[in-house]
């Protein structure tokens, strides 16, 4: 299939709301002078419903606003009225397993990058079939390599607020799909291990669980904070500290933890193939257990449901 043809195939089973009115995918447009198209002016969440609920959605709306005061970006629409909004599009979709992502802008202004001059938001939420992983990226695993593009210096636009800036990441995902991996991680200027391109990266050597600070500039992931917690509840060794890829490229366990795909494992880094079966895991197996009891609670509230 061409990348036309995948298109318009996507397009099929998509729903978009824009500041409270749904609309069909062909006919979703924002304006060319919003701020978020000119100057990628912008920050974003990505969640996911199960069965009709949405999970952990207050923590990704806190995420959303800390990402909005970290770019000193004033939010017009009321918290209430952007999951309003959010659910709105979701009750649309009737879809039960849905990816969700949720994205804000600074609104229109004239062709200047004085920020002051926003007076509006633009609120878009585009709800779509949640994407199915194989059972073999989950018992195998990810094939990631270390990519030469750094991820972007905490002061310059912080990586913990997650904007419409995600250049240097698509570049690290491109470097990847080159070099036939699935996707990639960053390093940041001082050569530590930082995150990948759009997932928290872990490792365990010695029985140790290591997991890179926010001080070396990353996104801190909903679901690392989640795996933080079980660390910390169940007396896991957690070491929240810098590595080298060196350090990682000889780790006993790799694997990386996002909201869509939840924890899973890596399987080769770079040339380097780290171990290939859940019984190489011991460390990641646990936690996957415990993470999965995590989501099974989320699922029983019934807050926050769109069937
Ligand atoms: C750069 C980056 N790091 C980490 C993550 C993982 O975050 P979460 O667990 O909240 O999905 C994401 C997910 O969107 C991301 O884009």
């Amino acid at each position: 299939m061409d990348n036309n043809a995948r298109y318009q195939n996507f397009l099929k089973n998509i729903y978009v709301g824009i500041n409270g009115e749904l609309y069909s995918p062909e006919d979703a447009k924002i304006s060319v002078f919003d701020r978020g198209f000119l100057f990628g002016d912008s920050i974003y969440e990505v969640t996911y419903g199960e069965n009709g609920k949405l999970i952990f959605f207050e923590d990704h709306i806190e995420r959303l606003y800390n990402s909005a005061r970290l770019l000193n970006m004033e939010i017009f629409i009321s918290k209430e009225d952007i999951m309003k909004q959010t659910l709105q599009t979701l009750k649309a979709a009737q879809i039960p397993d849905a990816y969700v992502r949720i994205i804000l802008t600074r609104g229109e202004s004239e062709l200047s990058l004085d920020p002051n001059l926003s007076y509006h938001n633009n609120l878009i939420t585009i709800v779509k079939p949640k994407p199915i992983y194989s059972d073999k990226l989950y018992s195998h695993g990810l094939h990631l390599i270390i990519s030469d593009v750094l991820r972007n210096d905490r002061r310059s636009t912080n990586p913990n607020a997650k904007s419409g800036n995600y250049l240097n990441n698509v570049m690290a995902h491109q470097q990847a799909k080159e070099k036939k991996a699935d996707d990639a991680i960053m390093v940041n200027h001082e050569g530590h291990i930082t995150e990948g391109t759009s997932f928290n990266i872990w490792c365990v050597k010695n029985g140790v669980i290591y997991t890179p600070p926010e001080k070396s500039g990353l996104l801190k992931g909903i679901t690392r904070q989640k795996v933080i917690g079980i660390c910390r509840e169940k007396d896991f060794n957690l070491k929240i500290d810098n590595f080298t890829p060196e350090f990682i490229l000889n780790a006993d366990e790799v694997f990386i933890t996002s909201s869509t795909k939840g924890l899973m494992p890596v399987f080769k880094l770079n040339e380097t193939t780290i171990n290939e079966t859940a019984q190489d895991r011991p460390v990641m197996s646990e936690l996957q257990k415990y993470y999965n009891k995590i989501i099974e609670i989320e699922l029983a509230r019934d807050e926050y449901c769109y069937f």
